[in-house]
């Protein structure tokens, strides 16, 4: 075998093996449905769905062109098919993501994002700069932590479709974008 082929084959082999894989866990994230079918497509809705914790850039090469909604908002996730929940200004809400297999370098951020203009409002509520954390011990902040809901938000976010909590995980070596989202709403 030629020097080549044999760091060819080092990179496929360890590629096969680090498989990056997370997803939100709590609170319930959004979920597929048949709107998310219907904007998505069926190649991206069901390649996604085999693998609920697998980056979306493996949806989009599989299912190219085909894809009619931004899988890159929410996963491709659609608010018709979920529901918002209501919060209050100042609570605070407990998240844990499960993490199945993790990738260095990566980082990870939390954001209220307006859903129609596909913005961050404001600043993250929390952001890791290196995510998952490579010395972490039980309990984990990268995996288990809480947001506060701003009170700063007013008419913003006051009905159920125009705002989601984003939690966003890239994985910089392998170009993989991991997101779940948090339907919500706040009573000013
Ligand atoms: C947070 O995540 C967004 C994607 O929602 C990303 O584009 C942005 O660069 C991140 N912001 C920070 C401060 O890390
Ligand atoms: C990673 O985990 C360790 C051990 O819990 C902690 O001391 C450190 O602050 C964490 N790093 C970050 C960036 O949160
Ligand atoms: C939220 O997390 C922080 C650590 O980041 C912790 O000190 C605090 O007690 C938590 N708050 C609640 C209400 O669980």
């Amino acid at each position: 075998m030629t020097v080549a082929l044999v760091r060819l084959l080092t990179v496929v082999t360890a590629a096969a093996v680090v498989l990056g894989h997370a997803v939100m866990q709590v609170p319930t994230p959004r979920r597929a449905g048949s709107t998310y079918t219907e904007r998505c497509g069926d190649t991206y809705a069901e390649f996604m769905e085999t693998d609920k914790a697998g980056p979306i850039e493996n949806g989009v090469k599989k299912a190219g062109s085909e894809i009619g909604c931004n899988p890159y908002l929410c996963r491709g996730y659609q608010y018709e098919d979920n529901a918002a929940t209501e919060y209050t200004p100042g609570q605070v809400i407990d998240f844990h993501i499960d993490l199945i297999a993790g990738h260095r370098p990566g980082y990870a951020n939390v954001s209220i994002v307006d859903l129609e203009a596909n913005k961050i409002i404001s600043s993250p509520l929390r952001s890791w700069d290196t995510w998952p954390n490579a010395t972490a011990t039980t309990p984990r902040s990268d995996i288990d932590f809480n947001v506060t809901i701003p009170t700063t938000l007013g008419a913003a976010c006051s009905a159920g479709g125009k705002c989601a909590i984003q939690w966003y995980w890239y994985a910089i070596n392998n170009v993989q974008t991991y997101e779940s989202c948090v339907d919500f709403y706040v009573v000013p």
